[in-house]
């Protein structure tokens, strides 16, 4: 029995870790076949210990506090959140900045478990923008930082994290306090009953059980902030990075933004194609995202190992909910417009005639943002084996 025995859980889902604490993602053809929202069900997990118990009488009363270099510190409780804040939703994509962290520990062993490509999930959340919650805390002119803490206690304290204050309150970068995913209550691993979400940022900012705010004039000194989601220099060895903190304790190799990065769902890898019972054409599949907002631009798939590429469609589904009325999903405030604000995946799709695939040994995509940010060829191995985003590649097979 786990500490999370109280905890409902998908079968389907796949574990990456031990029994605990429970580390899962969606087989990749299930993921994408969920389509541009992630069902609560397949969404991907990552806790770095037990899912705090939270009953639900409990739940209007949980309270968190905004304090530190701040004129005016408050506690607010989730009941306060609902009643006296304004409401938005809108959808985000969180990705795991492990995504994809397998391919790393084929090369090498890094020191973190082996994610496939399905480390990302999307959903609609619902929630206060953060700037509102902060604002009232009224932060003091040398306040730099939000420091984030989780009430999961783990080996080394409380989780927590830190992004700047500038950037949470800037509200077209749509930091949130959610409560709600896709509609419904957050589900117990995904921080019921509040968490932060920090689009276009790796998943490891968005503190699930949020219990504080603190404002400060550094980054985050919590123990989870300093030796997780770093992407080190590429020669720092898994030993000598152990012993020596001033790797650890450089905020330049912190991981904010997500970078460009994508995965073919269709066809999976080593999938066997018949060439002659299958249809002409065979759709090749996948999804891609970037990270601070910026837009997928193009993806590019190639049959011949690199040697020359063809240009996918993309299908934004994220534009969807733009079109919709503001109020009814954006709360129709004017201090936002999320038209020119990606922060959600989309999904590529190029057909190719079943007849070119006779030579082919595998299929390669890589995609390229708005800042022309393109995927690199060649993979940068660091440590913790995080932001894994060489071009994409599955091997395949044919039948005749
Ligand atoms: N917040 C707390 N309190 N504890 C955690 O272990 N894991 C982080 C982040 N927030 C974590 C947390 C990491 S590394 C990621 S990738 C995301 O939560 C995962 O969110 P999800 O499990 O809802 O997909």
């Amino acid at each position: 029995k786990t500490p999370d025995a109280h905890v409902p859980r998908d079968p389907r889902l796949i574990r990456l870790t031990g029994v605990h604490p429970f580390n899962v993602e969606a087989p990749l053809t299930d993921l994408f076949n969920e389509g541009f929202l992630t069902s609560p069900e397949l969404f991907y997990v990552r806790n770095h210990g037990a899912v705090p118990v939270v009953q639900e009488e409990e739940i209007p009363d949980w309270e968190f506090s905004v304090e530190g270099l701040v004129a005016n510190p408050i506690k607010i409780t989730l009941r306060e959140l609902l009643s006296d804040y304004e409401n938005v939703t809108y959808p985000i994509t969180l990705v795991c900045a492990g995504n994809r962290r397998k391919e790393q520990n084929v090369v090498r062993k890094s020191k973190g478990f082996s994610w496939g490509a399905a480390g990302v999930s999307t959903a609609l959340f619902t929630g206060v923008v953060m700037r509102d919650v902060i604002e009232r805390a009224k932060p003091l002119r040398r306040a730099k930082y939000v420091c984030m803490e989780g009430a999961d206690k783990l080996p080394n304290g409380y989780y927590g994290t830190s992004v700047k204050l500038n950037w949470a309150m800037d509200p077209n970068r749509g930091m949130m306090l959610a409560h709600k995913m896709n509609g419904e209550p957050l589900r117990p691993d995904h921080g019921l009953p509040l968490r932060a979400v920090i689009p276009g940022q790796i998943g490891g900012r968005s503190v699930k059980w949020l219990k504080k705010l603190i404002i400060t004039a550094e980054p985050s000194d919590n123990w989870y902030h300093i030796y997780d989601n770093r992407v080190l220099p590429t020669m720092v060895d898994p030993d000598e990075s152990a012993t020596n903190p001033k790797w650890w304790t450089d905020e330049r190799y912190a991981i904010y933004d997500l970078s460009p990065n994508s995965a073919i769902a269709y066809p999976a890898h080593e999938e066997k194609l018949s060439l002659t019972a299958a249809p002409e054409k065979y759709k090749v599949r996948g999804y891609a995202y970037s990270g601070g907002g910026r837009r997928i631009t193009r993806a590019e798939v190639s049959i011949d190992q690199g040697k020359t590429w063809r240009l996918a469609d993309i299908d934004y589904a994220e534009d969807k909910y733009r079109a919709l009325e503001d109020k009814q999903l954006f709360g129709g405030r004017l201090d936002m417009d999320w038209r020119e604000t990606c922060f959600c995946w989309c999904f590529w799709s190029l057909d190719i005639n079943v007849s070119e695939l006779e030579d082919a040994k595998d299929i390669v995509v890589r995609t390229m943002d708005e800042s022309m940010c393109i995927q690199p060829r060649d993979m940068y191995w660091s440590v913790l084996g995080m932001m894994n985003n060489p071009w994409f590649r599955i091997a395949i097979h044919k039948e005749h």
